[in-house]
């Protein structure tokens, strides 16, 4: 059985290096997941792979069906979750090119179907429950994933708060400000509320974020897509590096 699964944000509906063998369609008490996940091979391991945004890059970050995405891991009995996370960078020290694995997360986002604990579903899962959050990433996989980093010799900012946005949109430059006068030092739009619901559902998960632009008001005077795309792709190869001496 798969002890790991990862999860591809933008930059990884396809994961580099990963041999699938199958895929398994599973059904949930929540809809369908953002894509049937994919059993194979990441290095020598078995893995699970789940693109948050689909195959195609087709779902937008407010619409992902984030409860069935990590219900189905837990079904398939994974250990872990390594998040993937695009991110722009707030503080000056998180610059394009950075990875960063973060350890705080701010919530800004709002109407997404966010718990398991809400009473919708008529079975155990409905009972209202309060999970501690005080520390949201699990400081098992992140250990892990900064000795991995430390083998591979790959940089790794180890610290980061992230500031999860609603997009689709870019941000103004003024909520920059605030995210930043908030303590953020990242911005994404789809790390909430994946975190919680693996932690609603005893899954020990991490994020790696990796910096694609410096987020609004902070250098040019709009977001360039081109260069977003190509330090992603720089960014995921890191990750990935990362991964691998894990
Ligand atoms: N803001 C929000 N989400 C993002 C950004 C950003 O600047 N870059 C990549 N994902």
């Amino acid at each position: 059985m798969a002890d790991l699964a990862i999860i591809g944000g933008s930059g990884f509906a396809q994961l580099a290096d990963f041999q699938m063998q199958r895929r398994e369609t599973i059904n949930t008490p929540y809809g369908e997941p953002s894509s049937a996940p994919a059993l194979g091979r990441l290095y020598a391991h078995e893995a699970v792979f789940l693109p948050r945004h689909a195959d195609a890059h087709t779902i937008p970050p407010h619409q992902i069906n984030y409860r069935a995405n990590i219900w189905v891991l837990k079904q398939l009995g994974v250990k872990r979750i390594i998040a993937f996370n695009a991110v722009g960078g707030i503080s000056a020290e998180f610059r394009p090119g950075v990875i960063a694995l973060p350890d705080q997360i701010i919530d800004y986002t709002w109407g997404r179907a966010h718990t398991f604990f809400d009473g919708a579903v008529g079975d155990h899962q409905s009972a209202v429950k309060h999970i501690d959050f005080s520390r949201p990433y699990s400081e098992a996989v992140r250990a892990a994933l900064i000795a991995a980093a430390k083998r591979g010799a790959v940089a790794l900012r180890t610290s980061a708060v992230y500031a999860a946005t609603q997009g689709p949109r870019l941000e103004t430059a003024a909520e920059i400000n605030r995210l930043e006068r908030d303590g953020a030092n990242i911005v994404g739009m789809t790390g909430m509320p994946e975190a919680a619901l693996a932690r609603e559902l005893e899954l020990p998960y991490a994020a790696l974020a990796i910096v694609v632009n410096r987020a609004a008001g902070r250098a040019e005077p709009s977001i360039n897509m081109q260069k977003i795309a190509e330090y992603l792709k720089v960014g995921a190869q890191q990750a990935m590096q990362i991964v691998k001496n894990l």
